[in-house]
């Protein structure tokens, strides 16, 4: 049978300098995974590293014997020893003492014993280790790292010397090789990461295929190409760099490079569909906040559409009124901006306005009553989800711009959408649709509507596709690009790939992609918020972030 011994996680954990290192990642900007790919349940690395380590290290209640034997430690003991016994004395007096009064002080409980301070002393050691280990700025400090790593290995001896009589001891407990980590349900990483930083094989598994994508591009991949110095010519050409590669540098040197090559590419291929949004004197009359960016021209962030069915009311048949949950565009406090529509000639048109709507409820609710309706913009009639089905599977459910959001200074800036914009955004023709059948919107597949969703293509707008297969043609050309490169820097032209364990030029150029698509999958919108499309989608999302190679999409 296997001899478990009690782990230090059991009894004792600096809880409160692993919050706070937690805490604090949330605001890590560079180097943290979450910057590439913000996974729904991500534990922090701090708490992730401090759990395996308090797992896999022995309470010092264990090796008491060992403690023992450590003659400094063994003095510094005696002197706490000395103390405690004194206070534990004074207890004891203080209970006999109020003995047979109405006084009820706090029992002694047993005497202190040396072998309980040996073991008090470790685990503050331990812990101090800890609260060094779980510091962001520690996560690549091999000092640190080692000291942690060294105290696994002690305890794992340990292990296999309680455990050389177990039947299956040369296979279990060999004392050269530590344990495996597993994580089945490994979602962000968090845990395989810290346990393979803590110097064990680390194995990652998850239904959700965007998890294994990060898994794998955290993990697997690039400790595959450690030490490997970048292929990219303008890498090569600089004499600076043809110094070492430590770890993954050389990999991510590749990322950024051909990152940028891509990113460029698609804003030579497809920028004319996404322009800049010019403000104009007009628009700084209507709208005085935007003074301080009258005449430029502004980066959009974001184009917000909603979908339209035509309105039931038949006095306004023909007209394609919006499916909007809500008119508000931002509700932060101070920074309020709403979509306001105008109705007129007829029809309608949407301005945005900055500040507090006269009527709060009503901006809140957009044209959505309650559950299961909306109502039209134009009468008021009310309409169920089973009319907007109808009208989409008939082919009549439409879009319309509905704001515009773009990058100011340090803050968004909401503008009213122009007919130049919803032209340009019209004018967008795919060269290719998917046209695997699909089964409807996720959200609805309870009650069966499909919403005119019939292929994975109809969950796109025209210029979503533009944008989506351009990005997918250019994952092939830039894997073209870099195998050809990696071959020329002297990488094996073996053909093996990644999957089989290859490490030449084929197996090269698709841990850049898989990298570089770790972090475009940023993009995917199974939204980690929303969980389902609503009717007012974000139409692409251009964010030119800092650091960022591939844009960003939503
Ligand atoms: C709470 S998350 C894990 C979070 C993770 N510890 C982290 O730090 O990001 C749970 C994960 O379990 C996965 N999952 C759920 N059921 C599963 C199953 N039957 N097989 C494999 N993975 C599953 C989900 O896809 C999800 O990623």
């Amino acid at each position: 049978m296997t001899v478990n011994k009690k782990k230090l996680i059991e009894v004792a954990l600096p809880l409160d300098a692993i919050n706070k290192a937690s805490a604090r990642e949330k605001s890590i900007r560079h180097g943290h995974p979450s910057t590439l790919h913000l996974w729904w349940a991500r534990r922090p690395l701090a708490a992730a590293r401090a759990v395996i380590f308090a797992q896999m290290v022995d309470d010092p209640s264990e090796y008491v014997d060992v403690l023992r034997s450590d003659a400094r430690l063994k003095r510094r003991a005696g002197q706490v020893l000395k103390a405690r016994r004194k206070h534990w004395r004074e207890a004891v007096e203080r209970a006999e003492r109020a003995e047979g009064t109405t006084l009820d002080p706090p029992n002694p409980g047993p005497e202190p014993t040396l072998d309980e301070v040996l073991a008090d002393l470790e685990r503050e050691r331990l812990c101090a280790l800890i609260e060094e280990l779980v510091q962001w700025e520690n996560s690549t400090n091999e000092a640190v790292l080692d000291k942690a790593r060294a105290e696994i290995r002690q305890s794992w001896r340990r292990a296999c010397d309680y455990n050389a009589g177990h039947p299956r001891a040369q296979a279990l407990f060999d004392r050269n090789k530590l344990p495996a980590f597993h994580d089945p349900f490994a979602g962000g990483g968090a845990l395989p990461l810290e346990a393979q930083r803590l110097g064990l094989e680390a194995w990652a598994s998850d239904l959700n295929p965007v998890a294994v994508l990060i898994n794998k591009a955290m993990i697997e991949i690039p400790p595959r190409f450690a030490g490997q110095a970048p292929v990219n010519p303008a890498s090569r050409a600089n004499a600076a760099s043809s110094g070492s590669w430590k770890g993954a540098t050389g990999l991510a040197e590749d990322v950024r490079y051909y990152g940028q090559w891509m990113r460029d590419e698609a804003e030579k291929r497809i920028g004319h569909l996404y322009p800049k949004m010019k403000v104009t004197a007009e628009m700084v009359a209507e709208r005085p906040d935007l003074k301080r960016y009258a005449g430029r021209e502004l980066t959009v962030i974001a184009w917000l559409w909603a979908r339209t069915v035509n309105s039931p009311n038949p006095a306004f048949a023909g007209v394609e009124v919006p499916l909007a949950s809500t008119f508000m565009l931002s509700t932060k406090k101070g920074k309020e901006a709403y979509v306001e529509p105008v109705i007129e000639n007829g029809g309608y048109r949407f301005t945005v306005k900055v500040g507090q709507p006269k009527d709060p409820a009503a901006a809140k609710a957009g044209t959505k009553l309650g559950r299961g309706a909306f109502k039209c913009l134009m009468s008021g009639t009310p309409f169920k989800y089973e009319y907007i089905d109808a009208e989409a599977n008939a082919g009549r459910m439409g879009a319309r711009l509905m704001a515009i959001v773009a990058e100011g200074d340090r803050s968004r800036v909401y503008l009213a959408p122009t007919q130049e914009n919803e032209a340009i955004a019209r004018s967008a023709e795919p060269g290719w649709k998917p046209d695997a059948p699909s089964r409807g919107t996720w959200a609805s597949n309870a009650q069966g509507r499909r919403y005119g969703f019939r292929t994975f293509g109809d969950y796109f707008t025209p210029r979503q596709l533009v944008a989506l297969t351009t990005f997918s043609d250019l994952v092939g050309e830039a894997m073209a690009r870099i195998r050809e490169e990696a071959i020329a820097a002297g990488l094996l032209d073996d053909d093996k790939p990644l999957r089989d364990g290859g490490t030449g030029a084929r197996a090269y150029a698709e841990a850049v992609v898989v990298e570089m698509l770790r972090q475009g999958s940023g993009l995917a919108v199974f939204s980690e918020e929303a969980g389902h499309i609503g009717w007012d989608d974000g139409d692409l999302l251009w964010v030119n972030r800092p650091g960022f190679p591939g844009g960003h999409i939503v």
